[in-house]
């Protein structure tokens, strides 16, 4: 995770984004009720200082795809994002990791914009990510990478309207979909669940699985339950400030594998 004092919504890429609205010391509360959250359930958190002049760094999610030491940096389609890569470039390799960085026209936004459905990379495009990344990160990784088209700006990242819930199952918006990629999905997925607008306008895509519980952003209880159907636990944790800017908690959250 990144550091959520700098974070503000300066400016505006994205539909979500109304510029000033952020009531920093209420995202200072969410993103640490957040991280206590996941310490609770166990899982290690280390968290990278921000940067002043970046107010969306917060969202860690977005800076790269790992698996196996090694991590395809993401190019952000928008330069008011691209100083970000520095610092986590630098994380990565103060850590020991392999850092692939992505020559100027190709753009990745990293996890924000993919999920790992077991061994498969799950790539969104359409609005930040390129078409071409899939191929790149596929022969650096030295795995299958499948492709899926986003078609409604609001749900502009992959994180924002697709949900891996286990190797087997997905949680999805099919408008945010292309027919092609709502097709593929179908066949390649045994357990394809639909979510409503309701429920992906209040980010619930946007969770974090750690064990056998899943964390959502508050108010999404009909999600909630469909998990509970599948066995699953549920915390919710208010992200409403982060939701200014596009984001939730899993975009807050660079998951290392
Ligand atoms: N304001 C940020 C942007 O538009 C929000 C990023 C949210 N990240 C995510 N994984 N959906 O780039």
């Amino acid at each position: 995770m990144c550091s959520p004092e700098q974070f503000r919504v300066d400016y505006a890429i994205n539909p979500w984004m109304n510029v000033g609205s952020v009531n920093s010391d209420l995202a200072q509360k969410q993103w640490h009720e957040l991280r206590d959250a996941y310490v609770s359930l166990g899982a290690e958190v280390t968290v990278i200082d921000a940067d002043e002049s970046l107010p969306d760094m917060v969202f860690a999610a977005d800076q790269g795809i790992f698996r196996d030491k090694k991590v395809v940096l993401s190019r952000f389609r928008y330069a008011q994002r691209r100083g970000e890569s520095v610092f986590y470039a630098k994380w990565f390799e103060d850590h020991g990791y392999e850092v692939l960085h992505l020559p100027p026209e190709i753009f990745l936004e990293g996890g924000g914009e993919s999920w790992w459905l077991g061994d498969t990379l799950l790539l969104g495009r359409g609005y930040r990510t390129s078409e071409a990344a899939a191929h790149v990160v596929e022969n650096f990784l030295g795995k299958r990478v499948v492709s899926l088209q986003l078609i409604d700006e609001r749900f502009y990242h992959l994180d924002t309207c697709l949900f891996v819930l286990n190797a087997t199952t997905v949680f999805y918006y099919p408008p945010a979909l292309s027919d092609d990629a709502r097709e593929t999905l179908k066949k390649m997925v045994p357990n394809v669940f639909e979510l409503t607008e309701k429920e992906a306008l209040s980010f619930a895509a946007n969770s974090v699985v750690v064990d056998k519980t899943v964390v959502v952003h508050k108010g999404n209880e009909s999600f909630e339950k469909k998990l509970h159907e599948l066995e699953m636990k549920t915390i919710s944790i208010d992200v409403s400030e982060f939701l200014k800017s596009g984001g939730g908690i899993h975009c807050l959250t660079a998951m290392i594998l």
